[in-house]
């Protein structure tokens, strides 16, 4: 049956041990219907939290689980670096011509800041990388890719909630590497229609973690993004005395930026429906003007949340009387991103229902259970 055809098909996950590969790699094995590998270099993350996220896949399996259902609770963790062409055609010898069946491709630096700092090296790790991934994926007969893009590809949007149809015109190098990487993946499969299917998929501003408290948002350093950080000050784990709101004059309803923050596993679930789409009968491809298997769609709930109702919402979850003071704009914020997710429900049956006080009570349950992280 088509059921037990899609078990056998193997995913590769790059970034598969990082905040987001981690849930998508969860979510993949909760369906068992596929076989799971991943790849990464662990610069931002580590080995330890793929060892978690099979130990949630057994957890979850029957007494009297099948052989199959066992093998899909295993993953195939291998470190690798994107960067290193040789590094990842290893990974797709051991499985050879046809072996894996489709990519989730997770795998990049993403610091809006820091990309300004070393351009060369975001070009490098995020659009060179995913050349030579591509390539590679060409050379083994592997031709299904689900893209993790960023709605930092919009830059200033001109119209909010924003749709997809908007102009790209990303501020940061950053923005610009995922720009890029859809720009070449689309031209892919424009150049081979009959082969190729891909879907990027824009990600608004992920929160929380497994409800488990087994996997979370682990960044290495200091965090640069407002909920890590607002858990790890509340767990004391960042000892400033206050958070340092970056700017309170912007065209917002309170002058603080706004954002759309979705449920990790509420994005997670996005990718799973991004594969199905991906297959034979999907319908997805059917409004494309062209013969071009390629779309992409907006990851986020549609709703907008200001960085002081953030900490509202983190000082109900956590208890912490979180003090903060307004300081200068950061580079490279906009003032407003919030989704139009419209086509992606539509076309994907794409929903984000979890709520920002389920993300804070999630975020939380993990920071708690592990103050300083995997190494911890
Ligand atoms: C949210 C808001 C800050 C920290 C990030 C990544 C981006 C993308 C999505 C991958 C902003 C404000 C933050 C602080 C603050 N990830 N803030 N004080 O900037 O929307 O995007 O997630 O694609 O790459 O950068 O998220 O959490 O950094 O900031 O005032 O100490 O909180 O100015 O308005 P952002 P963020």
């Amino acid at each position: 049956t088509e059921e037990t055809a899609r078990r056998s098909l193997r995913v590769l996950v790059t970034g598969g041990a990082g905040y987001i590969g981690s849930h998508v790699i969860y979510s993949l094995q909760e369906t068992r219907r596929y076989k799971v590998i991943s790849i990464d270099n662990h610069h931002n993350s580590t080995p330890k939290a793929l060892l978690r996220v099979a130990e949630l896949a057994r957890n979850s399996l029957p007494a009297d689980a099948s052989e199959q259902d066992k093998e899909s609770a295993e993953i195939d963790a291998h470190r690798a670096d994107l960067t290193k062409p040789d590094e990842i055609r290893a990974v797709f010898e051991k499985y050879g011509k046809g072996g894996i069946w489709g990519v989730v491709h997770i795998a990049a630096y993403k610091a809006v800041g820091e990309s300004t700092e070393v351009p060369l090296t975001y070009y490098a790790n995020n659009v060179g990388a995913t050349v030579s991934l591509l390539q590679i994926m060409k050379e083994f007969d592997c031709s299904r890719i689900v893209y993790s893009s960023s709605a930092t590809v919009y830059g200033v949007p001109p119209v909010i909630p924003i749709p997809e149809t908007t102009r790209l015109q990303a501020q940061s190098p950053y923005g610009k590497t995922k720009v890029m990487s859809e720009t070449i993946i689309e031209d892919l499969c424009s150049a081979e229609p009959k082969k190729w299917r891909a879907l990027s998929l824009r990600y608004f501003n992920p929160a929380g973690a497994h409800p488990s408290g087994l996997i979370g948002e682990d960044p290495l350093g200091r965090p640069g993004n407002l909920l890590p950080l607002l858990a790890q000050m509340a767990v004391g784990r960042v000892k400033d005395p206050k958070l340092s709101v970056f700017g309170n004059d912007y065209p917002t309803p309170d002058g603080t930026c706004v954002r759309d923050y979705l449920h990790v596993l509420d994005l997670a679930k996005g990718h799973l429906l991004a594969l199905e789409a991906l297959e034979p009968n999907s319908t997805v491809f059917d409004s494309c003007p062209t013969e071009t298997r390629y779309k992409a769609y907006n990851l986020g709930k549609g709703k907008g949340m200001s960085v002081l109702q953030i900490v509202e919402a983190m000082r109900k979850a956590t208890g912490f009387d979180y003090k903060y003071e307004i300081v200068g704009r950061r580079k490279g914020d906009v003032p407003d991103l919030t989704a139009d997710p419209s086509i992606a429900e539509k076309e994907l049956g794409f929903t984000a229902p979890q709520t920002l006080e389920t993300m804070c009570r999630d975020l939380w349950n993990w920071q708690t259970k592990n103050p300083n992280g995997y190494e911890g």
